[in-house]
């Protein structure tokens, strides 16, 4: 039995947990700053790192407790360590070094975005590898073929805004709050999907991969998602052409739900048809998703559908995983740390992928 404690800041969200053999969640604590960011619309760096440092303490401590657990029952501490934002990082990788040098414990990092690619497993009949991974949330949209925990190549990726991202934004131009995915979630059910033809965003073959971060992916650009047209025509669509209106008052509640339900319906189809492109190019037959808009009702909805209709086995990760949470860095710690792959005292946290991908190709 392996017991490991995982510890999650990357972004917002103050996380611990302790998950037994890579599974079995024994505690699973996240306190938002949500409240602390609202007021700015999005989050603020500075804020975020302040509230990692007042939490992270009292948290490990409590999530011990939940699971009825001592420092003394761990057998190592994993630990997010990019990417996101490095003063966020900052906080909980020099919370992990601490605990590894105090409990003498080996010390897991842990990609976080790999552990979205990878959060389908925290289930008691976890999906089979290979899969295809789709990872949305709000500062990635992506395209995996998981051979394995630590097999895992990228297929494609987002040219410009996030899946996350765009769902914050045009909450933002609806006026509906922030974090966006929930609300327009909530409001679009009560829309009609088919109100407003918004574009199906779409990278063409010939469209340039992305060369963020100093890679580019050697596969179709096909695979490659592109948002910040779709949010833009959401803003023409609200203001109207040359900005007639100057707020929102010319809608009724009934027309801003129509526009977040149409809105959700452009964006979830992209991700539905981009992921089962995904599955017929590579000829894998098991699909994973997670990531914050893994949450989201009519993308669970259509995914369950879409894969049902191609013969394709879908698993969902379980909604308290889809956010940002430490059992998903335990349960990819867990397997990190059965194959060594522990880091020293000198670890330090990054704001891109903890490392290029062996199919990755460098490009300068
Ligand atoms: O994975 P996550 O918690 O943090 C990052 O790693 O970025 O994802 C946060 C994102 C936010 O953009 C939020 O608006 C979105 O996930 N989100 C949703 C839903 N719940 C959260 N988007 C659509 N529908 C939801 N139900
Ligand atoms: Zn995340």
């Amino acid at each position: 039995m392996t017991v490991i404690l995982a510890i999650e800041t990357s972004c917002d969200e103050t996380s611990a947990a302790v998950v037994v053999d890579g599974r079995d969640v024994r505690a699973s604590l996240v306190s938002s700053q949500v409240k602390l960011h609202e007021k700015y619309g999005g989050i603020v760096p500075e804020i975020a790192s302040r509230a990692h440092i007042e939490r992270i303490g009292p948290i490990i401590e409590e999530t011990l407790a939940a699971a009825g657990i001592t420092y003394r029952d761990l057998d190592a501490v994993a630990v997010t360590a990019g990417p996101g934002l490095v003063g966020s990082l900052l906080v909980g990788v020099t919370a992990a070094k601490t605990l590894a040098l105090t409990c003498d414990l080996p010390l897991v990092p842990v990609d976080h975005i790999e552990a979205h690619a990878t959060s389908a497993a925290l289930v008691a009949d976890p999906p089979p590898w290979p899969a295809i991974a789709l990872v949305v949330s709000g500062g990635h949209t992506s395209l995996y073929l998981v051979r394995d925990f630590l097999d895992i190549e990228l297929l494609g990726q987002t040219v410009d805004d996030a899946a996350g991202e765009a769902f914050d934004k045009v909450a933002a131009i609806l006026e509906l709050g922030y974090p966006g995915g929930p609300v327009i979630d909530r409001v679009a059910q009560r829309g009609n999907p088919r109100a407003v033809a918004f574009p199906r965003p779409s990278v063409a073959r010939s469209s340039p991969a992305p060369v963020g971060r100093g890679f580019t992916s050697p596969h179709s650009s096909e695979l490659n998602f592109s948002f910040s047209g779709l949010k833009t025509a959401v803003l023409y669509h609200v203001y109207g052409s040359g900005q007639k209106y100057g707020s929102l008052a010319h809608l009724s509640p009934q027309g801003i739900a129509d526009i977040a339900a149409s809105f959700q319906a452009a964006l979830v189809e992209t991700l539905v048809a981009k992921t089962l492109a995904a599955a017929k190019q590579t000829g894998v037959t098991n699909v994973v998703v997670g990531g914050g808009v893994a949450a989201n009702s009519a993308l669970r909805a259509d995914l369950q559908t879409a894969c049902s209709q191609a013969a394709l086995t879908l698993h969902l990760t379980p909604m308290e995983y889809c956010t940002d949470n430490a059992a998903m860095i335990a349960a990819l710690g867990y397997q990190r740390f059965r194959r060594g792959l522990t880091a020293d005292l000198w670890l330090e946290p990054r704001a891109g992928l903890l490392r290029p991908r062996k199919s990755d190709k460098v490009t300068k």
